[in-house]
């Protein structure tokens, strides 16, 4: 059985004012107008695995905002954090749920924010992955040909010559970085042999089970704890008093840098992890000043601009470079080449309240 499990607790601070803790970017219709980040996800994955197999992980907060964008998803295929914990923990408890249903089951652990363009490229090298993932306890990751030395992906070492597996395209990885600082990550793509985490992962619920085992024996004993609890009265407290003792560790920091039985399939199938404002104009059409506006902007001299408006009338005389975000009830000018600064903006409006 292959098992998609789509990842949605995450808050996506860096689309404020828009993303807000009640609706993160994976709730927004930054692509496309018709569907949201997370429905065009399962939408894709629908052709690879049934509605029936397809799991979401989130928590509390966004359980209500699941079940609305995605009627079709079964109730019991929604697995609830008690609290958000990071990736291997929500990886971590999905897998016992799964493991329930087919203890060999293979997860397809997909983010839920992403953009793929090409999509029957996109399922063909999902179905290499899930084939290396059915050949043993491999670890498999999806990269992509870097463009930038980007810091906030994870980056694959490994090298093309080195066949260890009997499976086309699927390669063995040397070493996986997750978010390099720009000089280590300037390095790597001047080496040229480094991919970048696309954030999709495919194993065995088994196979993953056992990393947590060897890697992350705290969140293993909690899982443990947490298997014996679920469908007994008991399992919602006993997920809680396990979730508060955990640490907040992503999958890519708790397991990936230290496995060594990690394969990876190169896709180019179009992809964009949509992580700031600034990255809409990779997708969506700009005007002949460059300006990408929606909404109602009247401008003199401006140009290369994000303009999103949400009802008033913006206007703007003399501006190059700039992203202009209007909300109901906040206003955020920045400049475009800081869009990935909106993170800390954030956490700065959080700190003062
Ligand atoms: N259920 C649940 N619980 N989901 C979560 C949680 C959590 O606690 N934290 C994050 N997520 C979801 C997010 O909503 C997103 O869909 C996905 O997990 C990845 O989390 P991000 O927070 O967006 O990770 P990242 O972008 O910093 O880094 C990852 O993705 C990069 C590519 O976009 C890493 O895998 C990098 O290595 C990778 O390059
Ligand atoms: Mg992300």
């Amino acid at each position: 059985m292959i098992t998609p499990l789509i990842m949605a607790g995450g808050v996506g601070s860096r689309f404020w004012p828009l993303s807000r803790k009640d609706t993160p970017k994976q709730f927004l219709k930054l692509v496309d107008q018709d569907q949201s980040m997370i429905q065009a996800t399962v939408d894709r994955i629908s052709d690879l695995s049934s509605y029936e197999n397809i799991f979401i992980a989130t928590n509390q907060n966004y359980l209500a905002d699941i079940k609305e964008h995605l009627p079709e998803i079964p109730e019991n295929n929604i697995t609830v954090e008690p609290m958000g914990k990071n990736t291997a923990a929500c990886i971590g408890l999905a897998s016992l749920y799964i493991e329930q249903q087919d203890p060999q089951a293979v997860m397809v652990v997909l983010p839920s924010d992403h953009l793929i363009e090409d999509e029957s490229s996109y399922l063909e090298i999902l179905n290499t992955a899930v084939e290396v993932a059915k050949k043993g306890d491999n670890l498999v990751t999806i990269g992509i040909e870097p463009t930038q030395p980007e810091t906030g992906y994870g980056y694959i070492a490994y090298d093309q010559d080195e066949r260890e597996i009997e499976i086309d395209n699927a390669f063995a990885v040397k070493e996986f970085t997750e978010k390099p600082d720009l000089k280590t990550a300037e390095n790597f793509i001047e080496q040229g042999n480094y991919l970048w985490n696309s954030g999709m992962f495919v194993w065995r619920v088994d196979t993953i089970r056992k990393m947590f085992k060897k890697y992350m024996p705290n969140l293993h004993k909690g899982l443990e704890r947490m298997k014996e609890a679920i469908g007994t009265e008991q399992e919602e407290e006993v997920l809680v008093e396990e979730f508060k003792k955990l640490d907040s560790i992503s999958i890519d920091y708790g397991i990936m840098e230290q496995a060594d039985n990690i394969y990876v399939v190169p896709g180019d199938f179009g992809w964009d992890d949509v992580g700031t404002w600034s990255s809409l104009e990779r997708f969506k059409e700009v005007d002949l000043d460059g300006n990408l506006v929606e909404g109602n902007h009247i401008g003199l001299e401006t140009k290369n601009s994000i303009i999103h408006g949400n009802g008033k009338l913006i206007t703007t005389v003399g501006l190059d470079n700039v992203i202009i975000v209007e909300t109901d009830d906040a206003i955020m000018v920045c400049d475009k080449d800081k869009a990935q600064d909106v993170k800390e903006l954030r956490n700065k409006l959080k700190s003062e309240g």
